[in-house]
């Protein structure tokens, strides 16, 4: 195992416990916040919104949601703000492993731009810095009177930036920058908003004076943004297995549509509880989830085989089948740089995900991902680093659909 491999796995395994303690946390307290009910005689108090009761490992858990009274602050009080700090700073020091390090490898595809790697870092800097100061001044001034227009404004920057993250780096690294820029929105807003106000909330309970209602509601704001953001999140951390999206060319228009349908979940499972019949929230959830699924699946549909030039390379009855020799000469020479024992690609010290062409039977093996990854989404060998040709792809594509017959 190289360092860079193992920095990658110690920091991932980090970010992803963090992640599940953030996100988890956040899901409960909505969820807590939900289902809390009044007891019977106290429906009019002042500042109490209910209490309920749980079962968990064993016991059972009483919790109680009210405002406090001036000098009524309890001895220990618990917040709820490392697991966040955490999930974004593992995240943060993964991006630099991932996509800084090792040359910028997963970073920079020349095929969308040919970028040297300090100028890609800087504007990977900038593609996060920018949106979020934007985003932050914005609610602070307009996002207070018209939060509507505020809202929009929102979604069209993130439509923007998603855009134009695309046109800069490689299709995986442009989704997890917009992955990166949503968790540090979050981020920003627990640590910026959220915190302070309650900070100042707990200091006026402890001096005895009354709370300001307005600090609740700035700090409620920011964080029903960031209940909606959590789904898309958790999409795009999820995006590097899914090459038909990132490299789709309409990439930024499919992950939108994700992103949408994300969002859509969330906001209906947010709102179920006020709804009458369980028909009112699945009926617009099912809705959400059939057209976002119809669009990704307009949007991503593909040829089944690439179209092939009809004057070489057309599939007539009477041309001969592909044979393996011809498909292990070209795999030797495009893809056994980086996916062999012994790989010589500099960037790729082991072979990417443990994927190997080094015998006949591995090649067969992997016939069907060979197709998906060469032929379809062309999304390997990886920024065509070896340069592979369009009838070499065709080739390929042809032998897997006669069978992908071994020697
Ligand atoms: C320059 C190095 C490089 C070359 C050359 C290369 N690959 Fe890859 N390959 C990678 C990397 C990096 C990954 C892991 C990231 C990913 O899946 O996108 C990978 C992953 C894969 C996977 C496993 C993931 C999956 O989707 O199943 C397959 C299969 C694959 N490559 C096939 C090929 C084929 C076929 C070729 C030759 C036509 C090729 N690769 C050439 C770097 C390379």
């Amino acid at each position: 195992m190289t360092v860079h491999e193992f920095l990658d796995l110690l920091i991932r395994w980090v970010h992803l416990i963090a992640g599940i303690m953030w996100i988890g946390n956040s899901m409960l307290f909505n969820w807590l916040d939900r289902n809390l009910e009044k007891a019977a005689g106290r429906e009019n108090e002042v500042g109490y919104e209910g209490k309920m009761w749980m079962v968990h490992s064993g016991g059972f858990y009483e919790v109680e949601k009210r405002q406090l009274s001036p000098g009524q602050m309890p001895k220990t009080l618990h917040w709820f703000k490392w697991q966040n700090f955490s999930a974004w700073a593992s995240g943060i020091a993964l991006l630099i492993v991932v996509y800084y390090l090792n040359g910028g490898a997963y970073l920079i595809d020349p095929s969308v731009r040919a970028l040297g790697l300090p100028q890609a870092i800087a504007l990977s800097v900038l593609s996060l810095v920018l949106p979020f100061t934007v985003y932050h001044f914005m609610w602070r001034t307009i996002g207070k009177s018209a939060p509507t227009v505020a809202g929009l404004v929102s979604i069209g920057a993130l439509l923007t930036v998603t855009y134009a993250l695309t046109q800069m780096f490689s299709g995986r690294a442009a989704y997890l920058h917009v992955g990166v820029l949503l968790g540090t929105v979050m981020t920003g807003n627990v640590w910026m908003v959220i915190v302070p106000s309650q900070r100042k909330l707990v200091a006026a309970t402890e001096s005895g004076q009354e709370q300001d209602y307005a600090l609740n509601q700035r700090a409620k704001q920011r964080s029903i943004h960031n209940n909606y953001m959590t789904f898309p999140l958790l999409f795009i951390m999820l995006s590097n297995h899914f090459p038909g999206t990132y490299s789709h060319p309409l990439n930024w228009l499919v992950l939108f549509v994700l992103m949408f349908g994300g969002a859509g979940v969330r906001h209906f499972m947010n709102i179920r509880y006020s709804l009458k019949s369980t028909a009112a929230w699945l009926g617009p959830i099912v809705a959400i989830l059939v057209v976002s699924t119809a669009l990704l699946f307009g949007l991503t549909a593909r040829p089944a085989v690439a179209t092939p030039p009809p004057s070489t390379t057309a599939l007539t009855p009477d041309k001969p089948k592909v044979a393996f020799a011809q498909v292990n000469t070209i795999i030797q020479a495009r893809c056994t740089s980086c996916h062999s024992a012994k790989p010589t690609e500099p960037m790729f010290p082991v072979a990417p995900t443990g994927v190997m062409f080094d015998s006949p039977e591995q090649i067969v093996i992997l016939a069907p991902r060979i197709k998906d990854r060469a032929v379809v989404t062309r999304t390997m060998p990886f920024i065509n680093k070896t340069g592979m040709a369009d009838d070499e792809r065709e080739l390929l594509g042809r032998w897997v659909d006669e069978g992908a017959h071994g020697p």
